[in-house]
């Protein structure tokens, strides 16, 4: 098993003058170009971050944010050590499970896990004779499960400079800015009784429960309602009160919740109204707190108001150790390999492990100016065209990324 990680080997070219660099470099150059900030004066602070690329197009995107991380970090006085692991169809080729006991330790010993896709792959493009246990979803299920975060936030927040890019109007897309607060570790995904059976015809069957506990909607009512006091005040809560009693629970507990919120302005939903209003006019939403499944299905519509899967990240938090980040897209078989894959919601993936795992916003803002620079300079992968614009692998995308960190992001736009 590896543990020093060997993505500087992966491919991506850094100009020699972009290394990442000391802090005496970096004073150096910040002479030359007269635009590097570095804030560090003291010995550099230490961060040992658990990478899981995982598989498909996961091993494509995670380099691209570990670069940015190792640039950014160095710039504002921040090691990271990061520990490489197996996780998903990787792992199982590897080892002969998905979810390795290596990579759980590593995972639990770390400041922070990043993973970056599991799926199938083009080795294996279906995982469907593999027994459940097997399947490399189940690497996911079991790292979330296991660091015990309840939490996933999926920010759908539209750059300017992409707003051609999205199927969807301009008129409807613009100025978007809304958190998607999934609820993560209970639901349909883990509710008990599950399984296959014969019904009294004698017909197969198989079924899962969808079962919430007050505690449960507590603890992510929690985030939601903490999160849009630091934002614009309003939590949409979606639900299905009118059919099942999970929703009406959920329903009554963020009722009691918000109570304790009287400046925040709670609303309610049905899912499916939720699903059309998204796209009719999404920008009535702040926070959108939902459950396991709603949230894996409206974030996937959401998504496209940004231009599409590649541009989500997420964070997945609220755990007691270490949390978890991982873009939203899966591993992509299709184009595995090709060098065209979106590295964006790897890197802003990147982001919120700063933001919320480590609270190292400045090395966040950082790789967010970045990001929005290299899309200010026309850069744009595939699936996020625009008329006019750059497109290129994502190798290339990432590279522009570490530019920007480095020589063209203005020191004023990191405030
Ligand atoms: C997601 C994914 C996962 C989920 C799958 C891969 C298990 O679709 O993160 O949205 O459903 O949670
Ligand atoms: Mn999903």
């Amino acid at each position: 098993m590896s543990t020093a990680l060997q993505i500087h080997a992966s491919g991506i070219k850094l100009p020699v003058s972009l290394i990442p660099c000391t802090t005496k470099q970096i004073s150096r150059a910040s002479k030359r170009v007269g635009r590097i900030r570095c804030s560090a004066t003291t010995p550099n602070k230490k961060y040992t971050i658990a990478v899981l690329p995982g598989d498909g197009i996961g091993t494509e995107v995670t380099p691209v944010a570990v670069e940015a991380l190792r640039l950014a970090g160095s710039l504002e006085g921040i090691d990271f050590e990061f520990k490489e692991m197996l996780v998903g169809g990787a792992a199982y080729e590897a080892t002969g499970v998905p979810f390795p006991e290596e990579t759980l330790k590593a995972s639990l010993e770390s400041d922070a896990v990043y993973l970056g896709a599991v799926g199938i792959t083009k080795k294996m493009p279906s995982s469907d004779h593999l027994p459940k246990h097997l399947r490399p979803e189940v690497g996911l299920m079991r790292i979330r499960r296991a660091l015990g975060v309840y939490a996933n936030l999926r920010p759908i927040t539209v750059f300017p400079q992409l707003l051609e890019a999205s199927s969807l109007k301009r008129s409807v897309t613009e100025e978007v800015d809304f958190m998607i607060i999934r609820e993560l570790a209970g639901g349909l995904y883990y509710g008990k009784p599950r399984g296959f059976g014969i019904n009294e015809k004698g017909e197969e069957t198989g079924f899962c429960t969808e079962i919430y506990s007050s505690s449960e909607v507590d603890r992510v009512g929690r985030i939601a309602f903490d999160m849009a006091m630091e934002r614009r005040g309003k939590v949409c809560s979606v639900d299905k009160a009118t059919v099942l009693e999970s929703s009406r629970l959920w329903r009554k507990r963020v009722t009691i919740m918000s109570e304790e919120y009287p400046e925040v302005d709670l609303s309610h939903m049905l899912v499916d109204t939720s699903a059309m209003e998204l796209i009719r006019y999404p920008k009535q939403f702040d926070v959108l707190l939902t459950t396991n499944v709603f949230g894996d299905i409206l974030s996937d519509v959401a998504a496209m108001i940004t231009g599409g899967i590649g541009m989500l990240p997420s964070a997945c938090i609220g755990g007691p150790g270490p949390q978890l980040f991982e873009p939203v897209h899966g591993s992509a078989p299709d184009i595995e390999g090709e060098d065209v894959a979106n590295p964006l919601a790897a890197v802003l993936t990147a982001v919120m492990l700063l933001r919320y795992g480590l609270k190292e916003e400045a090395v966040a803002k950082r790789i967010e100016n970045a990001i929005f620079d290299t899309l200010n300079e026309g850069f744009r992968t595939r699936d996020i065209p625009t008329p006019g614009a750059k497109i290129v692998g994502c190798k290339k995308m990432g590279e522009e990324i570490l530019k920007s960190l480095y020589v063209r992001v203005p020191s004023y736009q990191l405030n």
